[in-house]
């Protein structure tokens, strides 16, 4: 699966469109995620926040359940989050552990009118898996 400029836009367009079903009626701050499987089919999501606040989900985590459920096991090339802050919205640690674990995609985060940063899941989570049930 190729990463081209026109990929990267159409998979941004789409998690600003997931963005705009988010619930997230405490906080007020709605995030929107797509993850992207090797055959490049791309997975949207959206924060989901609740009542106890422990039990929101984030956008990325309920994009990978989206994709898991739909394709069953996969390998995640490339993630996209935005959300409307000045600087690119940062992924939680929990996150990228989720992510981790369906591969080593290349994750573009994006802010306000469109600016973005890019990082390898490597630069946001060194060694996710080292050392845990024996995997290198
Ligand atoms: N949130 C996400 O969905 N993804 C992120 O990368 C950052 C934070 C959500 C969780 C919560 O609903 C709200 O944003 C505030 O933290």
């Amino acid at each position: 699966m190729e990463l081209n400029d026109d990929h990267w836009t159409a998979w941004t367009e789409l998690a600003w469109r997931a963005r705009k079903r988010a619930y997230a009626p405490y906080s007020g701050f709605a995030v929107g995620a797509v993850v992207v499987s090797a055959e490049g089919m791309p997975f949207a999501g959206c924060n989901v926040e609740n009542l106890s606040f422990g039990l929101t989900m984030c956008a990325e985590r309920v994009a990978v359940g989206n994709l898991v459920a739909s394709l069953g096991r996969v390998e995640l090339v490339a993630v996209v989050v935005v959300a409307d802050t000045e600087a690119p919205v940062s992924p939680c640690g929990a996150c990228r552990q989720v992510l981790a674990e369906f591969g080593r995609p290349m994750i573009r985060l994006v802010g306000r009118g469109g600016r973005w940063e890019q990082f390898s899941m490597e630069q946001l989570l060194p060694r996710p898996s080292t050392g845990i049930l024996g995997r290198e």
